[in-house]
């Protein structure tokens, strides 16, 4: 079973068929929300909105811990995040999908580890992939499978927020080789492979970063909401492609 977290403009699935809303408590406090359980075409998946079902729950302020620890206690095998983006590579145009294979941590002040705190054993992960190859290809599979654009690849900057960035901060993200920007790709990452949960995400360009084509002076805030709708349209239809394939 796999599980998705859902980003702005992605608090429900609607093709879910909801089979169960649960409440979970964990050791590091309460995720975001209820993980609604389901199936999509006979296959169960779990679903969780990383902001919370009614959008309250901002990207420094999510309970990383809480979310990916719930999800590894309902059993899933892999987590598949939907995460938002702004793109700094020219081809990451509005809309655009991608399937990132490398992330540049920026953030700070989040609780990004489990093992700290009196007793724990100082543990060093491996993060030279921080995305699970396999479940990559089979996002990348899903999506060629039923004719839906995808970029294979990509260096996701993952900054603090929630305010975007300047112009100066996004050339010294693509100096540094990042080509989309986002606010929620860590620690999540990290956790679920302290977990030792198979995590991919699906990046969605919302707009230009800062600084970059139609953003060259403002990021167009009134354009987001429908790019986003338009787009999350698209990733459900790989989503359900994933799950059912
Ligand atoms: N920057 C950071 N996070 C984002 C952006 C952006 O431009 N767009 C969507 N999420």
């Amino acid at each position: 079973m796999l599980a998705v977290i859902g980003g702005s403009g992605l608090s429900q699935l609607a093709s879910l068929e909801v089979t169960q809303r649960k409440m979970v408590r964990t050791p590091y406090g309460e995720p975001s929300g209820a993980l609604t359980l389901g199936r999509i075409r006979g296959r169960e998946l779990v679903f969780l909105a990383r902001h919370g079902y009614g959008h309250t729950v901002a990207p420094h302020e999510v309970n990383y811990r809480a979310n990916l620890w719930a999800l590894k206690d309902a059993g899933v095998e892999g987590v598949v995040s939907v995460a938002s983006v702004g793109g700094i590579r020219r081809d990451i145009v509005p809309g655009a999908l991608a399937v990132p294979d490398q992330i540049i941590d920026y953030t700070w002040g989040r609780r990004s580890t489990y093992f700290e705190g009196a007793g724990a054993q100082v543990t060093h992960v491996d993060f030279t992939e921080p995305y699970s190859a396999p479940l990559r290809a089979r996002i990348l599979g899903a999506a060629h499978a039923c004719g839906e654009q995808i970029i294979d690849g990509g260096i996701y900057a993952a900054t603090q927020g929630p305010r975007l960035e300047s112009a100066a901060e996004i050339n010294r993200l693509e100096r540094d080789g990042a080509h989309m920007v986002g606010m929620t790709g860590m620690p999540e990452a990290v956790l679920a492979r302290e977990l030792e949960l198979p995590y991919a995400a699906i990046a969605v360009s919302a707009n230009y970063a800062a600084g970059r084509g139609e953003s060259a002076h403002a990021v167009p805030m009134e354009r987001i909401e429908a790019v986003l709708a338009e787009a999350m349209g698209r990733v459900r239809r790989v989503i359900e492609q994933l799950v059912a394939g």
